[in-house]
């Protein structure tokens, strides 16, 4: 008699199994995607906070694209603290979610929890911001920006528009770095150092971090004008919305932003938008926080025992005060 192919012989078997001993198996996790295609996949979410514009859009797409993928998710708010967002990974491993999605507020410290979820057969993604362990098993993807190369697109944007600048010149630069030990703060800087090595007038006179928010944005600017007074031709800020509050203690100190100071920013988000339009900020580094809806294929993909790539990023633009007028109306966030 002949055999059954593999495929058609799970089939086979499956089939005669009763719709218990498939629930039973579907706990166990031993059930292909297919067969447990009609339970809803559950996600667990552990978000950073709601320190900027950016970040409010990104949670936004998360909730939407769920709701869009019929996937159940728990979203968990960390308040910008680490151990609020261990504390919600160990509340989703006791769940038994499905899948775990992490957005890193910090790189490091992150081994003992994630090697917990990995011995409870959960998968992790990481997305917007990576972790720094060696065992790169205890996550299953990383999805978001290169901001190593953020950075280093800011950088090229002041290269390019200080050429006519007197030789020999310093160009004076303050910096707003975004939260200690965030992945986007350590890389904008290294990215934004290393492409200004090719203008040795570019320093970096001062630099400190913002937190990636407006009030302290605006707060360690005004420390800057302070100890520097009108020394400063340049403001590279790691996101938006320390910019924007970098640009009210200029204006409160009596000098025009993106004239006296040129601004630079990373985000995108459509308050950066407004800013150039109303001539006060020079250019915005594009950093998408619409993640939500490749974070649910990707949910789908491993459910379905689908291999996913190790790294996912983001395709993203510059956008200078020059086409800021136009491309406001179409921007999503
Ligand atoms: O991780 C992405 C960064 O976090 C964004 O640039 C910033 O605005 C946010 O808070």
């Amino acid at each position: 008699m002949r055999q059954a192919r593999p495929a058609a012989r799970r089939r086979l078997v499956l089939g005669a199994l009763s719709t218990a001993s498939i629930a039973a198996l579907g706990g166990l996790g031993l059930v292909p995607g297919a067969m447990a295609a009609d339970k809803k996949i559950v996600l667990g979410f552990s978000q950073i906070g709601a320190e900027s514009e950016w970040r409010t859009a990104n949670s936004a797409s998360i909730k939407s694209a769920a709701k869009e993928a019929g996937i159940e998710l728990k979203f968990a708010d960390a308040q910008q603290k680490q151990e609020n967002q261990i504390k919600a990974l160990r509340a989703f491993i006791a769940q038994k979610v499905d899948v775990i999605a992490l957005s890193p507020v910090v790189e490091t410290g992150w081994g003992t929890v994630l090697r917990e979820a990995k011995a409870a057969g959960i998968p992790v993604i990481l997305t917007d911001r990576t972790v720094q362990e060696t065992d790169q098993s205890l996550w299953v993807t990383f999805m978001g920006s290169d901001f190593v190369e953020e950075g280093r697109r800011a950088a090229r944007w002041l290269v390019d528009n200080v050429k006519s600048r007197p030789a020999g010149k310093e160009i004076r630069i303050v910096e707003l770095q975004g939260t200690v030990g965030a992945a986007p703060a350590l890389d904008r800087k290294k990215g934004f150092e290393e492409g200004i090595k090719a203008d040795a007038r570019l320093k970096i006179v001062r630099s400190q971090t913002g937190d990636f928010n407006r009030a302290k944005g605006k707060e360690v600017m005004e420390a800057f004008l302070k100890a520097e007074g009108r020394h400063i031709d340049v403001l590279y800020a790691h996101n938006d919305d320390m910019a924007i509050g970098a640009i009210q203690a200029i204006e409160e100190a009596g000098l025009k932003p993106a004239k006296d100071i040129l601004v630079i920013s990373i985000d995108g988000v459509k308050g950066a938008f407004q800013a150039m339009v109303a001539g006060k900020l020079n250019v915005t580094v594009e950093c998408s926080p619409l993640l939500g809806p490749q974070l649910m294929q990707t949910v789908k993909d491993l459910k379905a025992g689908k291999t996913v790539p190790r790294r996912i990023v983001t395709e993203e633009g510059v956008f200078p005060a020059e086409v800021a007028a136009r491309e406001l109306p179409k921007r999503k966030y």
